[in-house]
């Protein structure tokens, strides 16, 4: 009954408005020479997600607030950013969870376009740099490509990435250094690599051994920390450079 009771009051306070406190990094490159900051208040619930409390600044208080997203879902991975200090995406962080005052910027390492929404086309050209896509020249016939659960299970990780960014962005090497192809490029080439039903490991392989690849990792794992489907960034940036030296066919 006291357990019942419990939850009743914690579902009560979840839905109690307090008050919310963002502090926004702003930069219109029409108008702004640099960035500086624009500090809101809004009310919204605890159950309300730092999505929401963008959108509320942006239809009750600022229409020119841009920021990217799609989904609100944590699926298409267009809402990564800066929240107090830390890269996650707006749409599956809580006002519970980070709290009533947040700081909110760009990611780094990607040119920002205005406020919250960069240049993804920088970490897009190193997506395609690593091939993301099978390549089998095989004909399979009248049947699908087939593979055993224990193959499937090899590279189940590194299948769930959304492409949001938040591990390159949180890397201090991809921050410091263009020519790194960033932890995301390297999860979906690990993706294919460990595909046995893939024909160009050796191909693969040799992209990420070369300067723009693995060896340029120093296993911060900021990467690891940020990614919000919980894959083991850093772990597969070590599979990768265990396959390099160990298992190159
Ligand atoms: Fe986002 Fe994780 Fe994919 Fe990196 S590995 S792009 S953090 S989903
Ligand atoms: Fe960067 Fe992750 Fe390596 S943060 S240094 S890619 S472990
Ligand atoms: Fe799609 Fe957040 S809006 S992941």
């Amino acid at each position: 009954m006291e357990t019942a009771e419990a939850g009743a009051q914690a579902q009560d306070a979840m839905m109690q408005e307090v008050e919310v406190h963002l502090r926004i990094k702003r930069f219109d490159p029409d108008v702004d020479k640099r960035p500086h900051w624009e500090e809101y208040f809004v009310k919204l619930k605890p159950s309300d997600t730092v999505l929401t409390a963008l959108h509320t600044v942006k239809w009750t208080i600022d229409g020119t607030l841009s920021f990217r997203r799609s989904c609100a879902h944590g699926v298409c991975g267009s809402d990564a950013m800066m929240i107090n200090g830390v890269n996650r995406l707006g749409c599956v962080n809580l006002i519970s969870d980070v709290g009533t005052s947040l700081v909110i910027e760009p990611v780094r390492g990607l040119p920002v376009i205005k406020d919250l929404v960069v240049d993804m086309e920088p970490f897009f050209a190193q997506y395609r740099s690593v091939m993301p896509y099978l390549i089998n020249a095989d004909d399979p016939g009248y049947t699908e490509r087939r593979q055993s659960p224990e193959d499937r299970a090899r590279f189940d990780d590194t299948t769930k990435c959304i492409l949001c960014g938040a591990c390159s962005t949180s890397c201090p090497v991809y921050w410091a250094n263009d020519q790194y192809v960033g932890p995301a490029a390297i999860v979906n080439a690990h993706r294919f690599i460990f595909d046995s039903r893939d024909q160009a490991r050796a191909e693969r392989l040799e992209i990420m051994n070369q300067k723009s690849g693995v060896w340029r990792c120093r296993t911060a794992f900021n990467c690891t920390d940020a990614c919000p489907r919980g894959i083991k960034v850093t772990e597969a940036i070590e599979e990768v450079k265990r396959a390099i030296l160990y298992d190159r066919s």
